[in-house]
């Protein structure tokens, strides 16, 4: 079945990012000239995707917004005759048709994931999450549906990190069927030190079958008190064939301060007009330090 929803779940409370997201969402924090929601978005555009589901909570309103038709900016900017400014800023909304669904409290992933369950309906979907970028050639989510389209059964994307950094990440074991790709076998959320020889990390990023809003519905609440989405996929796992795919690309933690700041510098370093200066500017700081 092809695949045409993607869930973005905003609805978290940013802590890692206090006292920057205390008023504002982590996910409008700006990355060179955009958002880092705006990003997220493009990626589900470019692959190709009909509809997105955002996961908002109280204090988000500024995401929907962005994504909005602002008639006011609109008729500033045509009477100024700042014509291509007023044609970028238009082309936001209508990149993609956008529904939202409330998460009430931010019980975890795992449940904002779940309140999602009557706009996806019983067809397979891709989950982003709203604070992980990913910088690559082919857009990631693009890559796995390359992969879904060869294995017809959920997917989600791991790096390999350095093992004493496994316990901040949820983990895959797994047996590798090819280049890249790994027959899941066993997840666990955050493992404490040394319970774990894998050193594959889950990123932002999974395809799934409609089965895991049941398995999330019985999933009691895990680590932090919160529910996991890591333990609805384990029981996914052990009903249906998993996959985990090692994605071409790199993937920054915007949620979180130095992961923000790596983004801004590999993101400039990219820009169409901006690199060349920014290069020059980083050069001569690198030297002086
Ligand atoms: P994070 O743990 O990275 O985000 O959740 P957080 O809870 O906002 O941030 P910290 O840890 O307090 O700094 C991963 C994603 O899941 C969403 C977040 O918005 C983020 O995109 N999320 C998390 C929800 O939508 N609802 C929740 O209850 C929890």
């Amino acid at each position: 079945m092809k695949v045409r929803k993607a869930v973005i779940p905003v609805a978290g409370l940013g802590t890692r990012f206090l006292p920057a997201s205390k008023a504002i969402p982590k996910e409008m924090l700006t990355i060179v000239d955009r958002p880092t929601i705006q990003y997220i978005v493009e990626e589900v555009v470019a692959s190709g995707i009909d509809q997105i589901i955002l996961v908002t909570s109280e204090g988000k309103s500024a995401i929907e917004n962005h994504f909005d038709y602002n008639f006011e900016l609109d008729t500033v900017l045509r009477e100024k005759h700042k014509l291509d400014l007023c044609e970028e800023v238009c082309n936001i909304s209508n990149l993609i048709d956008i529904v939202s669904v409330r998460q009430k409290k931010p019980l975890g992933l795992g449940h904002a994931i779940w309140s999602t369950r009557n706009v996806v309906g019983n067809e397979p979907f891709l989950i982003l999450l709203g604070d992980d970028l990913v910088q690559s050639d082919t857009p990631c989510c693009q890559q796995m549906l390359n992969l879904y389209d060869q294995v017809g059964e959920s997917v989600i994307a791991i790096q390999h990190v350095p093992r004493d950094e496994t316990h901040h990440y949820g983990v895959v074991e797994g047996t590798a069927v090819r280049d890249r790709v790994y027959r899941v076998d066993r997840l666990i959320e955050k493992p404490a030190p040394g319970t774990t020889d894998s050193d594959m990390a889950i990123i932002g990023r999974y395809l799934l079958q409609p089965e895991i809003f049941d398995l999330l519905e019985k999933t009691s609440p895990g680590h932090g008190g919160e529910i996991q989405l890591t333990d609805a996929l384990l029981a996914l796992a052990k009903k249906r064939p998993m996959y985990a795919y090692e994605f071409e690309g790199t993937r920054y933690d915007a949620g979180d301060k130095l992961g923000y700041l790596k983004a801004i510098i590999a993101f400039a370093l990219r820009h169409r007009t901006l690199a060349g200066p920014f290069r020059d500017h980083l050069k001569e700081v690198c030297s002086a330090l």
